[in-house]
């Protein structure tokens, strides 16, 4: 049965959510699932924007043919061509094989190459700029590349005002029968998802998404219609707000997120007592064992707080695996602008200490506080005045 939402007029979301899925791109655990938004556009003739991922096609389909009510399908604006949205291309042409597609010349070439057939008179290629009339709608192509593949592109319907964002502004989670910002508590319920999606997903790309909230800023959006997650219909500040800051690497949050490796207690010993002498200085803490903490949602802590401490096992004569691969995240996506505090542990040849800040040295605009606790197995009184000037040093890095 269809299951399908009235966005504004003449547009219908057409959608499916997927809550079986446990890892997205098979590798970021979802536990609240994730939606694959797609837009079909009734006018003088009917345009599907972008489709879905396999998972869903059967809804998808059900979807489109209920809302198409016995028209043919005359366009189909891919947007994005990563298979979370373009898998159901082939499933969509060949029920509607008239269909003309409408694309970047990048997007052209990865139909090809995952292996979609479009008839090259069917095909529609467009740049920047570029404009197609379907009735009472017009839409402006605007060019989005690394937003988050190269091929990438939004469409704008000048008519309403309607953005057709693709990765832009989405998140994590699927839909729970609410299809709008307004009819979730988006600052309770959706902002840690929609802060890890970007940041694992497109937080290596800040710069382009600047260039593209550059382009969006000089048209005038009333909604905004990303891949997954809602749609926004209002308070689009607060989003824009939020993809400033993660775009330019800026925190969201002056506080300390403290991610540690302890193989016995120790280490976690040692970080509990550095957490308490934060909080009672008023600092805002999070807490993560590195173990059982999923990189991604390391990541997007990353990027909302000001100060991170490291504090790390030394193994094989290295950083712990998992530490080390959370490093390598950091430099992967980019993290840049934030002010580092180190915390090591070695029962001989500590070198865990020096190993992390040789990686963090190769972020951008990166501070490595000098001040270094260093515990040779178990905490001692020397460990506690280490940490009191560490934590003295952060106060007095916070005030900048
Ligand atoms: Fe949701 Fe880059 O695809």
């Amino acid at each position: 049965m269809h299951c399908v939402r009235e966005i504004t007029k003449d547009l219908y979301w057409v959608g499916g959510n997927d809550r079986r899925i446990t890892m997205f791109e098979n590798i970021h655990p979802l536990k609240e699932g994730v939606s694959y938004n797609s837009y079909l556009l009734l006018d003088k003739k009917t345009v599907l924007f972008d489709t879905v991922d396999w998972t869903v096609v059967r809804q998808f389909i059900e979807n489109v043919e209920y809302v198409l009510n016995g028209r043919t399908l005359d366009y189909l604006v891919i947007n994005h061509m990563e298979p979370d949205h373009a898998a159901a291309i082939e499933e969509v042409l060949l029920r509607y094989p008239k269909a003309k597609v409408i694309s970047t010349e990048k997007g052209f070439y990865l139909m090809t190459q995952f292996g979609f057939h479009v008839e090259p008179a069917n095909q529609i290629v467009v740049k920047e700029g570029d404009t197609q009339k379907f009735g009472s709608h017009e839409i402006v192509f605007v060019e989005a590349p690394m937003v988050h593949w190269p091929e990438a592109m939004v469409s704008f319907d000048t008519s309403n005002g309607v953005l057709f964002c693709a990765d832009a502004f989405g998140s994590f989670k699927a839909l729970n029968g609410a299809m709008f910002n307004d009819e979730v508590d988006f600052d309770k319920d959706w902002i840690d998802e929609a802060r890890r999606y970007y940041t694992n997903i497109v937080g290596k790309y800040g710069p382009h998404v600047q260039h593209l909230l550059k382009k969006a800023g000089t048209i005038d959006i009333k909604m905004l219609c990303p891949l997954h997650g809602p749609v926004w219909r209002n308070d689009l500040g607060y989003i824009l707000d939020k993809y400033v800051k993660w775009s330019t690497y800026t925190p969201e949050e002056k506080g300390v997120m403290i991610v540690y490796a302890s193989m016995y207690g120790n280490t976690e010993n040692a970080v509990e007592i550095l957490a308490s002498k934060l909080v009672q200085k008023g600092v805002k803490v999070k807490l993560y064992d590195v173990s059982n903490t999923h990189v991604s949602h390391l990541i997007s802590d990353t990027f909302k707080y000001s100060h991170i401490i490291l504090s790390c096992v030394t193994y094989n004569l290295g950083i712990y695996p998992p530490m080390h691969n959370y490093l390598m995240d950091m430099q992967a996506l980019n993290v840049q602008n934030r002010t580092f505090a180190l915390l090591e542990n070695g029962s001989w040849a500590c070198k865990s200490g020096q190993l992390m800040r040789e990686e963090l040295e190769k972020l951008k605009k990166t501070t490595v506080l000098n001040e270094v606790v260093t515990l040779t197995s178990s905490m001692n009184d020397v460990n506690l005045k280490e940490m009191d000037d560490m934590v003295e040093s952060i106060l007095e890095s916070m005030k900048d």
